[in-house]
């Protein structure tokens, strides 16, 4: 067992660190309060190798692993999670037609996700009626010709206004999960509307949008993957998600433990800096403890994965733990802070915000429950 980062490991950390620190910090307060699309910021991202971390190098990635994505991802959403949410779609979308696109699905459009040329990534999964049990979509994929016909709603869409490259789910029959197929969906495909934009609690920088299919063409290439495996697809792809999740959360934690142990110090009571006070120091010990349990779950999540080997209950467990910690980290930083906590002075309100979303998407805390005891099962039976 070796705990050391590899010098590749730490290149890709300190990179998205000082990008995280010099040009996505500075912008999160902004980017929160006026729901700025950071558009900008991802072709910078894609221009220093952050949008395919672990996309292999002949697509225009870094091809660095899952262990240096998973750091990069920590970083980026310790400075700010309307961005990092983006990078992890565009990640997953990018990573999905590695693994199951055709030559020249790859070649045309992985390389224009990492760029940043297609600005975002998109993942069509979830309906109005159908997040937790995707296989319940409406939507329909009919073959006409040489093209298949879209038909349908797809709802809370992360950068679906903007991403360039869309991953659509759609039903190509009547049989339950396996009636489910893959499609490639490029932005201005005539038959694509994204509808409004939704006015969130936190991820405000976020795009989220329901996109409209109606009589949506496009061509029989663009089916990912084999007709009626599109199910396997979503949980293979959200296995993976959830580590990015997961990353997420834990940057999100070390942002509140940060901000609340420089509040700690500068804020007196009493005739002290608060970090004096017991009460003060439990709730720090407790969250660093928690955060350091969160991050090695996420990184050997990342690691299983990088090994190939089965790695879905350790990606669920990640996604988890680390996801409600975060919640619990932005909370008390709100509560070190006091009324400083409750306004917009201080990011821990923040936090709090984007912290929520994160026990709710690629799957809720309940869903990885569900995956976690059949994997516990399938193993003692
Ligand atoms: N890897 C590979 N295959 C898998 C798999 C996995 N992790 N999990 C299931 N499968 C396969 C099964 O083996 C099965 O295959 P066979 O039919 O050939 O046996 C098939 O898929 C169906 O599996 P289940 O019977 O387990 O399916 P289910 O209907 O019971 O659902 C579930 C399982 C885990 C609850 C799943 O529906 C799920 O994960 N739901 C949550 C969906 C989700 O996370 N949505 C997030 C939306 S995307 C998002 O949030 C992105 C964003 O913008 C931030």
């Amino acid at each position: 067992m070796d705990f050391e980062l590899s010098d590749d490991q730490k290149l890709i950390r300190d990179t998205a660190r000082t990008f995280a620190k010099n040009v996505v910090a500075p912008k999160a307060r902004d980017t929160d309060r006026n729901e700025i699309f950071p558009a900008e910021t991802y072709r910078q991202m894609g221009e220093l190798g952050l949008l395919g971390v672990n996309v292999p190098a002949e697509y225009g990635g870094a091809g660095a692993g899952v262990i240096s994505y998973a750091l990069a991802v920590m970083e980026i959403s310790q400075a700010c999670c309307s961005t990092s949410v983006g990078m992890c779609v565009t990640n997953m979308c990018a990573e999905l037609i590695t693994q199951f696109g055709t030559e020249a699905q790859k070649t045309k459009h992985v390389t224009r996700l990492v760029s940043g040329e297609a600005i975002a990534g998109a993942f069509a999964l979830s309906e109005p009626h159908a997040g937790s049990d995707p296989g319940a979509g409406y939507t329909t994929a009919v073959k006409k010709g040489d093209r298949w016909v879209l038909n349908g709603t797809k709802q809370w869409i992360t950068s679906g206004a903007h991403a360039g490259v869309i991953v659509v789910w759609a039903r190509t029959s009547n049989d339950g999960n396996k009636g489910l197929s893959c499609f490639i969906v490029e932005k201005g495909t005539p038959g694509l509307t994204a509808g409004k934009h939704e006015e969130k609690m936190g991820l405000r920088g976020s795009n989220t949008v329901p996109l409209t299919f109606e009589n949506c063409e496009v061509p029989e290439e663009n089916l990912l993957g084999k007709l009626g495996e599109g199910f396997k697809l979503a949980m293979i792809a959200l296995d993976g998600g959830r580590i990015g999740i997961a990353a997420q959360a834990v940057g999100t934690a070390r942002a509140a433990i940060e901000a609340s142990v420089k509040y700690a110090k500068d804020r007196k009571a009493f005739g002290s800096p608060i970090g004096d006070f017991q009460a003060i120091r439990w709730m720090l010990a407790d969250l660093q403890t928690q955060t350091s349990a969160a991050e090695l779950l996420a990184l050997r999540a990342a690691f299983l994965k990088e090994s190939k080997v089965p790695f879905t209950r350790e990606a669920s467990m990640a996604k988890l733990f680390a996801s409600e910690l975060s919640n619990r980290a932005a909370d008390r930083a709100v509560q070190i802070h006091g009324g400083y906590g409750y306004i917009d002075e201080f990011p821990v309100e923040r936090y709090l915000r984007d912290a929520r979303v994160q026990t709710i998407y690629e799957g809720t805390s309940e869903i990885q429950r569900i995956v976690i005891a059949r994997e516990v099962l399938k193993q003692l039976a």
